[in-house]
């Protein structure tokens, strides 16, 4: 079964967003989940096989090894639900391992339609499961979930990819509490996280010598001139990424190569930028092991279990409600 829910992202939001993020007379910001329309979601899929970027390959290793480990932590009937689907080709093991022992049901939850109809097409073939497409924002279509829950069943909510990390550190913790808060004791979350590793091998992978993620970054522009009218000169910015050791985090910015001026009709809006100014677009936090597991403990999670890549530093993470 599928069915689609309200529609994402509208227009309006779109361009309050990006007039909020560029108006400012300090560091100029827009939200990374404007990253995902459809040329940025393709884009993120190329990013997925670059040999520099192992996150993804990583995660989807850990879920494939242990997927019957995650199942065994829950008795009885289990409703799985995603935020941030993507193409859902990880999300298979842990489906599969369920539907070996009961029917299931699985709630892709994702602003990209595009993504959420690869992921029915992707998983759509499993027999015993049953797929609920809910395209709304993260919280709003947990609630949703939550609500159809039943009695003896159990929630698994999955959070992979290390997506969180797009998150600041105490909003991270903030997230999980609102996570949790919607869970019942027993409930559990597995949670992707990326962890600290050499920097250089941090710079290829948010800087890839192909250039994928700089079209990645550069498309935001490219989608605002689309939306909303505007009249970027893509070839008039850089795509940069640094490390913050002070943070430990990626951050993504596309850098103005020159003194310019952009209009953005549909936004209402004139932007001037200095030459070298940039427009920061998304931060990819790094843990390591054990503040994971006091992140979970400060949002009313115990961590039941942590498994490691032998390959690239990345966790996948059991937290269960307490
Ligand atoms: C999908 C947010 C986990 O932070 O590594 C990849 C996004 N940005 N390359 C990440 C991303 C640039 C990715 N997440």
């Amino acid at each position: 079964m599928y069915t689609q829910t309200i529609p994402a992202v509208p227009l309006a939001d779109f361009a309050n967003d990006i007039r909020a993020g560029l108006k400012t007379s300090g560091q100029k910001e827009l939200p990374s989940k404007y990253l995902y329309d459809e040329v940025g979601s393709a884009l993120f899929e190329v990013i997925c096989v670059l040999p520099e970027y192992g996150l993804t390959r990583a995660d989807q290793r850990l879920l494939r090894r242990h997927a019957q480990d995650v199942v065994s932590h829950f008795q009885g009937p289990v409703i799985v639900t995603e935020l941030g689907s993507g193409s859902g080709r990880k999300t298979r093991w842990v489906l599969e391992a369920l539907c070996r022992r009961q029917a299931t049901s699985y709630y892709p939850i994702e602003i990209s339609q595009s993504a959420l109809a690869r992921c029915v097409q992707e998983l759509g073939q499993l027999s015993a499961l049953s797929i609920v497409g809910v395209e709304r924002p993260y919280l709003d279509g947990l609630l949703e979930v939550a609500a159809r829950r039943r009695v003896r069943e159990h929630l698994l909510v999955l959070f992979l990819g290390s997506t969180i990390g797009n998150f600041d550190r105490e909003p991270a913790v903030n997230f999980l509490k609102e996570i949790r808060r919607i869970l019942h004791p027993g409930d559990g979350l597995l949670l992707g996280t990326d962890l600290e590793k050499p920097i250089r091998d941090l710079i290829l992978a948010y800087d890839d010598p192909l250039g994928v993620t700089a079209a990645f970054n550069l498309n935001l522009l490219g989608r605002i001139n689309r939306e909303l009218d505007g009249t970027f000169d893509l070839s008039a910015f850089e795509h940069v990424a640094r490390y913050e050791s002070a943070h430990r985090r990626i951050e993504m910015h596309l850098r103005s190569r020159m003194k310019q001026e952009v209009s953005i009709p549909k936004a209402n809006l004139e932007v001037d930028f200095e030459e070298g100014e940039t427009i920061w677009t998304e931060s990819c936090h790094k843990y390591n092991l054990e503040e994971v597991v006091q992140m979970a403990k400060a949002s009313g999670f115990g961590c039941a279990a942590q498994w490691l890549d032998g390959e690239w530093l990345f966790a996948e993470n059991l937290l269960i409600a307490e």
